[in-house]
């Protein structure tokens, strides 16, 4: 993918508030697990989307629109306890509805820490994905922070646990890049961007 442009967009709490209907993908995990540092790697840019070391920093639906084609949906970061119970609270719903009613959307990217086995709200999140048949692909964040060997014996679990092939999971990290066309390519292919926009010139 040659990444011409990127632009925020708007943020949004509810669907009068998303933008104009062009195709999306939408980035979905855990507080801290690198969602925004993923976006941020994927289209080249240091600071297009904020980051930060503390949890919770992204509590609204945030569009950022790529080569003015289609749009990344960084969504908030959810499991982390010392956001206020109201601000947990208001963050199913939101997530939800947007799920339920954004129908240009072509898949998500799930983020999980490759350090530590996915929880119970996690696996609830991917088995409701399932139910509403939303595509998702599974990306392994902070890699560089494991050995070689420990980054493959983690992808092998987490495959496991997940009931899925590991070629369907990517081990990622922002910090080296490693992985980064890997998720492009499985964004061209599995989730249709390569289909929708043949004829652009924005993908090589
Ligand atoms: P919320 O917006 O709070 O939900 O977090 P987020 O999922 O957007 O995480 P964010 O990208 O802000 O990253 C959280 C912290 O982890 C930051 O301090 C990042 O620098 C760090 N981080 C993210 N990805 C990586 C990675 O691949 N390697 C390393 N070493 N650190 C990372
Ligand atoms: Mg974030």
């Amino acid at each position: 993918m040659i990444v011409k442009t990127s632009e925020f967009v708007t943020s949004a709490v509810k669907p009068s508030q998303y933008p104009e209907s062009l195709p999306q993908l939408a980035f979905c995990g855990r507080s801290n697990v690198g969602k925004s540092s993923l976006i941020n790697c994927l289209l080249n840019r240091k600071k297009l989307v904020k980051t930060s070391s503390t949890p919770g920093k992204t509590r609204l639906i945030n569009f950022f629109i790529i080569n003015k084609l289609f749009y990344f949906v960084d969504l908030p970061g959810y499991g982390y306890a010392k956001v206020s119970k109201k601000e947990r609270e208001k963050w199913r719903p939101m997530i939800e509805t947007y799920f339920k009613i954004e129908e240009n959307l072509l898949g998500v990217t799930v983020l999980l820490d490759i350090r530590h086995n996915p929880r119970d709200e996690e696996l609830a999140l991917l088995e409701w994905f399932d139910q509403y048949h939303i595509p998702y692909i599974v990306v392994l964040t902070k890699a560089d922070k494991l050995s070689k060997s420990k980054q493959m014996k983690q992808h092998k679990h987490i495959a496991d646990i997940l009931s899925r092939p590991k070629e369907g999971i990517i081990v990622f990290s922002a910090k080296t890049r490693k992985g980064k066309e890997q998720v492009w390519s499985t964004y061209e292919t599995f989730f249709g961007l390569g289909e929708i926009f043949p004829e652009k010139g924005v993908l090589v």
